[in-house]
C-alpha cells in the first residue's frame, strides 16, 4: 500500500469510496488495521478510558498523545495517522501549535481538536504553519462535563444549524477532514452536504464519507459500556484479522453502520 495522504482522502471522497478508519494506540495494532485494509488511524484521547481505565477523558496529556502516536507510527510508516489534542492543550492559539508540533514530530500526519467557530484562529494558524487539522464536531468527549453525560447532540433545531455554521467555520479555516460523533443521521448528511472536507462518522449514520470505531469496541472488550452505534466484530469473525477485514468491508458497503447503530 502507498502513503495515505490528504489528497487520497480527497479522492476517495470525490469516488465515494468510504474511508475507514480505527483507533489504535501500540505497534503491533496499528500494523494489523494497515495489513487488513484499515485507511486512518486515530490516536485517539479515548485512550483515557479504554487503556487507562478513566470516566472520561480529561485526564489524557499530550505526552501520552506522543507517546502513543511514535508506538502507533512504529507500526507503519503508510499509514494517515491522526493525533489528538487532548483536553485544555489547544485554549490559546500559541498552547495549539506547540503541542500540535509535538504531535507531529512524533509521528502524525495530522492532528484533532474538538469544537466550532471558536478555533478558528487556531486552525488558520496550525495549517499555515504546515499542521493538518482535523475538526471534531457532535458529541465532543472533553466537553462531557458541560453536556451533563454521554448524550446524542444536534436533536433540536438551532443546535443542528449551529452545528453546521461551525462545519463551515472549521472548513474556511482551514480544516481538511472532520469527525462527526454521535448526531442523527439527517444531520451528519446535511453537514456532509454543505462541506467539501471528508466526514469521517461514529455513530452519525451511514451517509458520512467515512466511518470510524475506537477499537476496544469492534472487538468487544471495552472497559466500560458499549455505545450503541458500536459492533463487536471479532463475534462473527472469530479472528481479529478477520474482524478487521470484516468492519472495512462492511463500511466499504454501506452495511455497517446499519439502522440499529444509528440516531434517527
Ligand atoms: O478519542 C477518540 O477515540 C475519538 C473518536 C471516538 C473519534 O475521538
Ligand atoms: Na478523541
Amino acid at each position: 500500500m502507498s502513503k495515505i495522504t490528504v489528497s487520497t482522502l480527497n479522492k476517495m471522497k470525490a469516488e465515494n469510496n468510504k474511508i475507514t478508519a480505527l483507533t489504535a494506540y501500540d505497534a503491533s495494532f496499528a500494523k494489523l488495521f494497515h495489513d487488513n485494509g484499515v485507511e486512518v488511524i486515530l490516536v485517539g484521547d479515548s485512550l483515557g478510558m479504554v487503556l487507562q481505565g478513566g470516566d472520561d477523558t480529561l485526564g489524557v496529556t499530550n505526552q501520552d498523545i506522543a507517546y502513543h502516536t511514535r508506538c502507533v507510527r512504529a507500526g507503519s510508516r503508510e499509514l494517515f495517522v491522526i493525533a489528538d489534542l487532548p483536553f485544555m492543550t489547544y485554549s490559546s492559539v500559541s498552547d495549539t501549535c506547540k503541542n500540535a508540533a509535538e504531535l507531529m514530530r512524533a509521528g502524525a500526519n495530522m492532528v484533532k481538536l474538538e469544537g466550532g467557530e471558536w478555533l478558528y484562529d487556531s486552525i488558520k494558524t496550525l495549517t499555515q504553519q504546515g499542521i493538518p487539522v482535523c475538526g471534531h464536531l457532535g458529541l465532543t468527549p472533553q466537553s462531557v462535563h458541560v453536556f451533563g453525560g454521554f448524550k446524542i447532540q444536534g436533536r433540536e433545531d438551532d443546535k443542528a444549524q449551529k452545528m453546521i455554521d461551525d462545519a463551515k467555520a472549521l472548513e474556511a479555516a482551514g480544516a481538511q477532514l472532520l469527525v462527526l460523533e454521535c448526531i442523527p443521521s439527517a444531520l451528519a448528511e446535511r453537514i456532509t452536504d454543505a462541506i467539501n472536507i471528508p466526514t469521517i462518522g461514529i455513530g452519525a449514520g451511514s451517509l458520512t464519507d467515512g466511518q470510524i470505531l475506537v477499537m476496544h469496541d469492534l472487538v468487544g472488550i471495552s472497559a466500560g459500556y458499549i455505545p450503541k452505534f458500536s459492533k463487536n466484530f471479532l463475534l462473527e469473525t472469530g479472528n481479529m484479522p478477520q474482524a478487521v477485514q470484516k468492519y472495512c468491508t462492511d463500511v466499504k458497503s454501506g452495511a455497517f453502520p446499519s439502522a440499529e447503530h444509528e440516531f434517527k
